[in-house]
């Protein structure tokens, strides 16, 4: 292992280290390899690409790390590890695919799925006790509610029950919940750790080797593996992760303070902010406070997506954790109607903050008569 600073282990890990190799991985684009057995095939064994980018995330968690094709992949593969009649605990506004496949599992009577606020640490403590898997995403999409993580992971010891946590919205930099005892940490590293919008990927990662056997094969067996050029994307993103996090979050903090104290803004939910719900849990753990955040606007749904319409250097996009801005009016979203109609999720990208805020300024102005 190292003892490197984080911020150090993602320009460091992952790198060939002989003489003579490249600096970097290239990308290994190969399904086979000259060698004998079924292991050499890169849905069994993965190609070295891959592996450096497993090792690069594992040294960032602080366990082993297993590399998808997509976070729902990622999601997917610890969900059907659960055996028939289980208890699956989940949280109230999960990310919607994440419900979907939830409910869907419920529906073919695999397990039985309970709900709780991620603000309600005593309530996910007690489901604990019960159940087989919990299921916590935090920060949470789209409404940026912190799970109390430390005190959740800490109390729960109950055997046979996982704790998986979804910090896709925090990165490894902001929140590493294997140190609080999480067992498996997951993350949509199509978003921040890719950080250029041009790829789909997914990491979980682990520090219970029986977990990580049992999740391993479990891939193999589903074949969600990742392709070698997301691989290299990856990893060449992840470069920049540190750099990218510490200029989306100033941002984010300047604007999340600038929009709340606008008049056309009703509400602002962002964990750096004392007015959020659960800014006592996010200043309590959290190294930083991400750069997702959404706001509502005064006014109808028809203005929010005038809203986002006007928005010029923001775009209008759904995916996020981009070095590039993105906004999306979020009920617009198929799983996601009951999201208020003026929500928009936020996510801070790197451009000046000067020009970010005049975007958001302007188009505020240029749709004001609708709120
Ligand atoms: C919090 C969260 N978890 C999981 C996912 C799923 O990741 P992917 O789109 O890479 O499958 C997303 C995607 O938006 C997400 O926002």
């Amino acid at each position: 292992m190292h003892d490197f600073d984080l911020s150090t282990w993602v320009i460091y890990g992952g790198r060939p280290t002989e003489p003579g190799d490249p600096l970097n991985v290239p990308p290994i684009m190969a399904s086979n390899f000259r060698l004998p057995g079924d292991r050499y095939y890169s849905r069994t064994e993965g190609t070295p690409t891959q592996v450096a980018f497993e090792q690069l995330m594992g040294g960032l968690e602080g366990g082993r790390s297993l590399a998808f094709s997509s976070g729902m992949a990622a999601v997917a593969c610890i969900f059907h590890g659960l055996s028939v009649g289980s208890v699956l605990v989940i949280p109230e506004d999960p990310y919607h695919a994440v419900n979907g496949l939830a409910v869907e599992g419920e529906r073919q009577g695999r397990w039985t799925v309970q709900r709780i606020d991620l603000a309600d640490t005593e309530a996910w403590i007690a489901a604990g006790q019960r159940a087989d898997l919990l299921w916590l995403e935090s920060p949470a999409n789209p409404l940026m509610t912190v799970a109390d993580l430390p005190a959740i992971c800490s109390a729960v010891r109950k055997p046979g029950c996982l704790i998986a946590v979804d910090s896709t919205f925090a990165t490894p930099l902001v929140q590493r919940p294997l140190e609080y005892g999480a067992d498996i940490v997951m993350q949509s590293a199509t978003k921040f750790i890719g950080g250029h919008s041009d790829l789909l990927a997914g990491v979980l990662t682990t520090t219970d080797d029986g977990l990580f056997e049992d999740l391993y094969h479990r891939r193999v067996r589903n074949g969600g593996t990742i392709g070698g050029l997301e691989a290299f994307l990856a990893i060449r993103g992840a470069r920049t992760l540190s750099l990218r996090m510490d200029k989306s979050m100033a941002n984010a903090q300047v604007l999340a303070e600038r929009l709340e104290a606008h008049p056309d803004v009703a509400r602002v939910r962002y964990p750096g902010l004392p007015s959020h719900a659960t800014h006592a849990n996010a200043a309590s753990f959290m190294h930083g406070f991400g750069a997702m955040m959404s706001f509502d606007l005064t006014g109808s749904g028809e203005r929010a997506s005038a809203f986002v319409e006007a928005a010029e250097l923001v775009n209008n996009a759904t995916s996020l954790g981009g070095i590039e801005s993105t906004m999306e009016r979020r009920s617009l979203i198929v799983g996601q109607e009951n999201m208020p109609a003026t929500l928009i999720r936020f996510s801070v990208g790197c451009e000046h903050v000067e020009d970010l805020w005049r975007d958001l300024d302007r188009a505020l102005t240029a749709t004001a008569s609708m709120a």
